[in-house]
């Protein structure tokens, strides 16, 4: 109670902060601004943006820069600060510029904490121009010092980044002083992401497994400069440039390293009173180094986000911070005899080897990690079948362990042979999610000792203080699903003729459409979303053409929601080609499979069950790319035989996704998901009991498309072979009863496979497969895997033989 009434007191202070701010547009020679008046700021000319003593903590002010229009959580967001590191006492500090023309932080009135170390002859002023850059200059209109020449963390459009410049992130979300994460330009020129810790330092973007042309950068522009400008192009000298998704509004944007390492361009949106993610770098969060210390291993769910886990037989060297990582439990012995390796698939561990050593036999590497004792803790082995090419790598350190169904590689750690095998899982322990929702939960609350004004505050008020702790922003919306990073190694290129739109994807007229369709009248499909027409292109190019059902929906929300879309790039899912937003008219342009739908193809018989399980697998894989790659932003929500396609080797694409988003943006609510969708048969039973919908809706309509596609019967049947029970009953309940009904026999399955397929398929795959899609239509979602577990569990029965 006594933390409660403190919070209020903290947070009335902060209100009358915010409300009762008196503003100057200069500070002059020989003035200064207080702590113990904060609510005195200077602002810019246009008023976007202000100066000023914030509050970072227990009677702790830093000297920032913020955007003085609040979000709709009532919270500041800084775009810079004098002396992160180290916040100044709420009582006699003070921000002075002398006459001698220093600008002059200092701390309980003696120390000095910060200062701009600068001379002027001529007298001198400090102003806030309308970008957001504190300029000090003489008034003859020299400029002596500019904070866009020292950035934090942000950076703001017109302002360079450079060779003498870098931005660092936040320590955590409440605490906002100098963290691990740096973006610069590195010594060979190149724009990177790095995680430099006082342990150890590494580079995580561009991927460093790639070499520098292979991410389009170039090392031979010496200039090192990157600028964003106003309307959403960002472009660095190494040759590295994006667009946001909203690219040509003249919008407030900020491109921010935030502190889970990731670097987001936000911009703002004037009617929501939020920022809005419009790019970010990297959409695989387990490949942001330093979150999971060494020897752990992180693994990205789609419903509670990444995780770290501790090798087997490793524990947690600091059990509150798993940027410590984990420590054996065993100490190795360098008898041969004395170890064994267990090996874990689908496992990386980046850097850190002892060597690379080429045409090594599995044995001889493994041998060779055997004699090197202390200095290989495992090995990663490599053989490419196609060129008989091998490489074995052995490990003097585990770091940056990420585990994800994509990678094919394994990892084989060294054990003793006394220690005990563990049961080993990657979903053990959560690490915190980075978190764009104030709502959730704040971070700790330090005690402060402000008196300042009385009164009664709100709730909501309590909330932004609560997480707007540390001064840092929160952004209270998510916005953007997948925005593969597209590096454009040459903008003019144009091979098509086409002209881009900025998002990669082609704008095609209603008109040229209409041509391309001969006026809609080859219909291929029909959906909840609208109707497909196969249409051929002016290039001759088949194509699909959707015209959507969404009246009323504004062209530029259309094309945010579209140029998403057109960024999510995988083998299983149907490539996106263009769009057409004119008038009322909203159609979607798509690759065409000439082998039609998955349900047409069971209805005539054409798959054998080598087929089927090809599709069961590939469907998997395109639906675990939406969920998880993308940070679980698209959900399907209609996961069916019509919108899985097959290619001409039958290989399935995922046609359809991202729909469930386009189409409801007229209900802009927090619940985007508030009217039911999907397909009777396929639905799963949270949209009836109105449960919050995640990614495990999809797993169950997968889950039921593969019992379909298994038992070649419809999602309802007449169970005629009961001849005292004629009611229909459900697809799953049958097959359940199947095989819980007659354990005892071995061959349940040769009763519940499409009987075409008989005789003649591999009964111990297919009835794994029916038992994985048993587990994914389970009524309780957490029961159910995710889809990158049944990729998993998919691949590994690959190639095994029953
Ligand atoms: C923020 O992190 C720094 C660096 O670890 C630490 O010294 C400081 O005490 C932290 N501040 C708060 C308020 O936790
Ligand atoms: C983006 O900015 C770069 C550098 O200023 C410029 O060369 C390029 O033409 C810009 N692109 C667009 C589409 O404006
Ligand atoms: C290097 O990059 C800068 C900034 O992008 C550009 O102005 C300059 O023309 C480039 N120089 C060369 C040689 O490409
Ligand atoms: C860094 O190394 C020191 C000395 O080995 C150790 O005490 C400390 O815990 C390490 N810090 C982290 C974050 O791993
Ligand atoms: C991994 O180990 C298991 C036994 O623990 C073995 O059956 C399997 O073949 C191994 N996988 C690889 C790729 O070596
Ligand atoms: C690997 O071995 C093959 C045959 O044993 C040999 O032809 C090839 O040159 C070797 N490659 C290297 C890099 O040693
Ligand atoms: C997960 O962690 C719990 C303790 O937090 C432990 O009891 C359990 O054995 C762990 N599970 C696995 C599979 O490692
Ligand atoms: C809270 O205040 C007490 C007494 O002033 C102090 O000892 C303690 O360290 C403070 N806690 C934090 C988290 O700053």
């Amino acid at each position: 109670m006594k933390l409660t009434s403190t919070l209020l007191l903290v947070v009335l202070s902060l209100a009358s902060f915010a409300s009762l701010a008196s503003s100057f547009n200069t500070l002059s020679q020989g003035s200064s601004l207080s702590t113990e008046k904060p609510e005195a700021v200077l602002t810019s000319p246009n008023g976007v943006f202000s100066a000023g003593f914030y509050p970072v903590g227990e009677n702790a002010y830093c000297f920032a820069v913020w955007f003085t229009q609040q979000t709709r959580s009532h919270h500041l967001t800084v775009i810079w600060t004098a002396n992160r590191d180290q916040p100044v006492n709420g009582r006699l500090s003070k921000l002075s510029l002398l006459e001698t023309g220093d600008l002059i932080l200092t701390d309980a009135g003696q120390f000095t904490v910060w200062a701009t170390s600068t001379l002027s002859r001529s007298s001198a002023q400090l102003n806030l121009y309308n970008t957001g850059n504190l300029v000090l200059r003489t008034l003859e209109g020299e400029n002596l010092w500019e904070s866009f020449d020292f950035p934090t963390d942000t950076l703001l459009p017109q302002q360079f980044l450079t060779r003498n410049t870098k931005l660092v992130s936040s320590r955590s979300q409440s605490n906002y002083s100098s963290g691990f994460y740096k973006l610069l330009f590195d010594y060979d020129n190149i724009l990177r992401l790095v995680y430099d810790s006082p342990n150890f330092s590494s580079i995580y973007w561009p991927d460093p497994g790639l070499l520098s042309w292979d991410t389009g950068r170039s090392r031979h522009n010496n200039s090192r400069t990157a600028v964003l400008d106003s309307l959403g192009n960002f472009s660095s000298s190494d040759r590295f440039t994006f667009m946001s998704t909203d690219y040509g509004q003249m919008l407030h944007r900020r491109l921010t390293l935030d502190y889970d390492g990731n670097i987001r361009l936000y911009s703002w949106d004037e009617q929501g009173e939020t920022w809005v993610v419009s790019w970010q770098a990297i959409q695989k969060p387990c490949k942001i180094h330093g979150m999971c210390g060494e020897n752990s291993i992180c693994s990205y769910f789609p419903d509670s986000g990444r995780k770290c886990s501790c090798l087997p037989g490793y524990r947690m060297r600091n059990p509150t911070d798993w940027s410590y990582g984990c420590e054996a439990e065993f100490v190795l012995s360098c008898k041969k005899t004395a170890s064994y390796f267990q090996n874990l698939s689908h496992t990386q561990f980046y850097g850190n080897d002892y060597g690379m050593f080429l045409n090594h036999t599995f044995h001889e590497c493994k041998n060779l990690c055997l004699k090197l004792c202390e200095d290989c803790k495992a090995f990663q082995y490599v053989f490419k079948k196609e060129d008989g090419f091998s490489s074995c790598y052995p490990k003097a350190l585990l770091r940056n362990g990420y585990h994800s169904p994509d990678f094919t590689g394994t990892i084989y750690l060294k054990m003793p042979k006394s220690a005990k095998k563990k049961p080993f899982s990657y979903a053990n322990s959560t690490v915190e999610p980075f978190s764009l929702d104030c709502s959730i939960e704040g971070p700790l609350q330090p005690n402060r000792t402000y008196l300042r004004s009385r009164g009664n505050g709100t709730v909501k008020l309590m909330l932004w203080f609560v997480c707007g702790l540390g001064g840092l922003e929160i952004v209270c919306i998510f916005s953007v699903c997948c925005l593969l990073v597209r590096t454009r190694k040459n903008s003019g290129e144009n091979k098509q003729g086409y002209l881009f739109t900025p998002t990669g994807l082609r704008k095609f007229t209603y008109a040229e459409l209409k041509k391309a369709t001969k006026g809609f009248t080859e219909e291929i499909g029909r959906g909840a979303g609208g109707i497909v027409y196969r249409g051929v292109l002016a290039d001759n190019r088949v194509a699909a053409v959707k015209r959507l059902n969404v009246a009323n929906q504004g062209e530029d929300i259309f094309l945010a929601e579209v140029s998403i879309l057109g960024r999510l790039n995988h083998m299983h899912l149907i490539e996106m080609w263009g769009y057409c937003a004119q008038g009322k008219h909203r159609l979607l342009v798509s690759e065409y499979m000439e082998h039609g739908s998955l349900a047409q193809n069971l209805a005539s018989n054409s798959l054998d069950w080598k087929k089927r399980f090809e599709i069961a697998l590939g469907t998997a894989k395109g639906l675990a790319y939406l969920h998880e790659e993308c940070l679980e932003w698209v959900l399907h929500c209609d996961v069916k035989p019509e919108n899985i396609l097959l290619d001409s080797d039958y290989q399935p694409k995922v046609a359809d996704f991202g729909l469930s988003k386009l189409q409801n943006r007229g209900d802009s609510s927090n619940s985007t998901f508030s009217r039911m969708r999907g397909t009777r048969g396929y639905m799963a039973p949270e949209w009836v009991f109105n449960l919050p919908i995640t990614s495990k809706v999809d797993v169950y309509s997968y889950g039921i498309v593969v019992l379909v596609m298994v038992t070649g019967k419809s999602t309802q049947i007449h169970a005629v072979d009961d001849a005292a029970d004629r009611e229909r009953k459900s697809l799953v309940t049958w097959v359940r009863e199947k095989k819980n009904g007659e354990a005892t026999k071995t061959c349940w399955i040769e009763d519940v496979i499409d009987p075409i397929m008989e005789g003649r398929c591999d009964m111990g795959k297919m009835e794994m497969l029916v038992s994985v899609a048993l587990q994914c239509v389970e009524e309780d979602k957490n029961a159910r895997p995710t889809m990158s577990q049944v990729v998993d569990v998919l691949h590994h029965h690959k190639d095994i033989r029953h």
